[in-house]
């Protein structure tokens, strides 16, 4: 139940029905009995909408594909790793007007390394992501203000990571054997696998022992790239606790508490299963 001073936040996308968002902050708005909604939007025109939310009257939006690089074009002020990803995932309207921008996807991703691989050191090692879209961009953003020593870039279409790395400082690198030579963190933040089959390598026999191995995609949970992680004994991260984590900052920040102690993990499973 909400009152009429119930605190509004949501997520922006197109589409945005397959969301897990509302879900997980539903279920945590619930658990901590916080008068307050959380609630899907798909605009036809995002930034009108989101200009239109100037003052408050929305305390806060997660924003998702394909709405994030707009996200931070709007925005007064964003953070270090919104601005180096060019895209914001976190848009919060203060009551003087401004609109804030930030990046939680990076935290997310640090986030789920720390809670499925403790003891993984972003700084200790070079890391190796896969691909060169935003998914992609963020993550490389993330890893280099973590302190990564060497962020190599591996895609499909070679320019297009030569791009990347040109403007974020890393190395693009044409043969994935090659890049996972010495890498701590081997990362998928491509398309492949989502909805089954296989990633962007099924090899790892050239990543040293003790790398961590952490996929994008959570639709299948296990993905091909994941299940020959671990068969080849790397330690593996997936994409549902990436977002769950960058779920976290955002409820923090939309309704002044942490989320409450919930297994949001498993209500999550149950509705890909039901899918
Ligand atoms: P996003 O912004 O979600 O990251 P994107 O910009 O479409 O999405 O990027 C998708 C990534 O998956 C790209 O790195 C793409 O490789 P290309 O740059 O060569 O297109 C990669 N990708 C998608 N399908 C692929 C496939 N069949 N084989 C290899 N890489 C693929």
């Amino acid at each position: 139940m909400i009152s009429g001073a119930a605190l509004i936040a949501g997520v922006a996308g197109s589409p945005v029905t397959h969301s897990l968002s509302p879900l997980i902050h539903g279920a945590w708005l619930t658990a901590a009995e916080i008068d307050g909604a959380y609630v899907p939007f798909a605009p036809a025109n995002f930034i009108d909408f989101a200009q239109g939310l100037r003052g408050g009257a929305v305390r806060g939006l997660n924003v998702t594909i394909p709405f994030k690089e707009d996200a931070l074009s709007l925005a007064d002020e964003a953070d270090d790793l919104a601005r180096l990803a060019g895209a914001a995932n976190l848009l919060l309207f203060p009551k003087d007007g401004r609109i804030l921008a930030r990046n939680t996807d990076g935290p997310g991703m640090l986030g789920a390394l720390a809670g499925q691989a403790p003891g993984f050191d972003p700084t200790s090692a070079p890391a190796v992501v896969f691909g060169a879209g935003g998914a992609a961009r963020g993550a490389v953003a993330a890893l280099t203000l973590a302190g990564s020593p060497e962020v190599r870039i591996v895609n499909r279409t070679f320019a297009r990571a030569e791009d990347l790395a040109a403007e974020l400082g890393a190395v693009a690198v044409a043969d994935a054997q090659n890049a996972l030579a010495g890498a701590g963190l081997i990362v998928n933040a491509t398309s492949l696998g989502l909805g089954g089959g296989p990633g962007p390598l099924t090899d790892f026999s050239a990543a040293s022992a003790g790398a961590v191995v952490l996929d994008m995609v959570y639709k299948p949970l296990e993905t091909d790239f994941l299940r020959a992680a671990r068969a080849a004994g790397l330690t593996a991260v997936d994409g549902l606790e990436m977002l769950i984590r960058q779920a976290m900052p955002s409820f923090e920040a939309f309704y002044g508490q942490p989320p409450p102690d919930l297994d949001v993990r498993a209500l999550a499973l149950a509705a890909l299963e039901a899918r």
